[in-house]
């Protein structure tokens, strides 16, 4: 919201939520908007693999979704720049990777930095990188482990922390369960800091330093 003299002019937060696969993440921030949760709006969806169920998610909720696929580019660099026309045409002030599994090139980042953010199923700095960090934490022995909300910057899984949610991980679990269990709490963490973020309620300080702060 911004106020200009005396008129108040309620202008949304725009997000844009890249997808490639299951899309239970993109589910929960729709739900989260169409229950009036997430004070802001997914103007874009993108998708790099046809296949993705997000698509039928995105689709579901009324949303627009453009299918930008990696063979239709001669570099992944094009692919990634197209992608990010497609966001400054929509205007989004946020990009939110959302189960999206190529790395950014720096000039997409670049572009919009400090505006993506991205959420890993692990407690960062702890099995970052792979896309196995579920039964990488099983296998290590971790008591543990949960979900991290982070920007997204050069380095993967690298940037400034903003949420993270923590699970046990029980003598039982297999790599689904323990999978599920965190799951549950990354529906809950990524709507959440879209929230905050649409409501200017996270600072940062250097590389590495963000707080929530309370509503004003
Ligand atoms: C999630 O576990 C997320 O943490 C990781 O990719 C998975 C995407 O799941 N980055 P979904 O497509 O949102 O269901």
């Amino acid at each position: 919201m911004c106020c200009r003299g005396s008129a108040i002019e309620v202008t949304s937060y725009r997000v844009g939520v890249l997808v490639s696969g299951r899309g239970s993440n993109l589910h929960a921030i729709l739900e989260a908007e169409k229950a009036g949760e997430l004070s802001a709006e997914v103007a874009l969806v993108i998708s790099n693999r046809s296949g993705a169920q997000a698509i039928a998610h995105a689709t579901a909720h009324g949303k627009p979704v453009r299918l930008v696929e990696r063979r239709h580019f001669e570099t992944r660099r094009d692919q990634q720049l197209f992608m990010a026309d497609e966001l400054s045409a929509a205007n989004v002030d946020l990009v939110v990777l959302a189960g999206f599994d190529q790395i950014l090139c720096p000039e997409f980042i670049e572009r919009f930095a400090g505006k993506v953010i991205n959420i890993h199923p692990s407690l960062l700095p702890a099995f970052a990188g792979g896309l196995h960090a579920q039964r990488d934490a099983l296998a290590y022995g971790v008591k543990i482990s949960g979900c991290t909300v982070h920007f997204v910057n050069a380095e993967v899984d690298g940037g400034a922390i903003i949420l993270q949610r923590a699970v046990p991980v029980l003598d039982d679990d297999t790599v689904d369960t323990l999978a599920a269990r965190i799951l549950e709490q990354e529906h809950l963490a990524l709507p959440l800091v879209i929230r905050l973020l649409a409501q200017e309620r996270i600072q940062t300080a250097g590389e590495r330093g963000t707080r929530i702060v309370d509503q004003a």
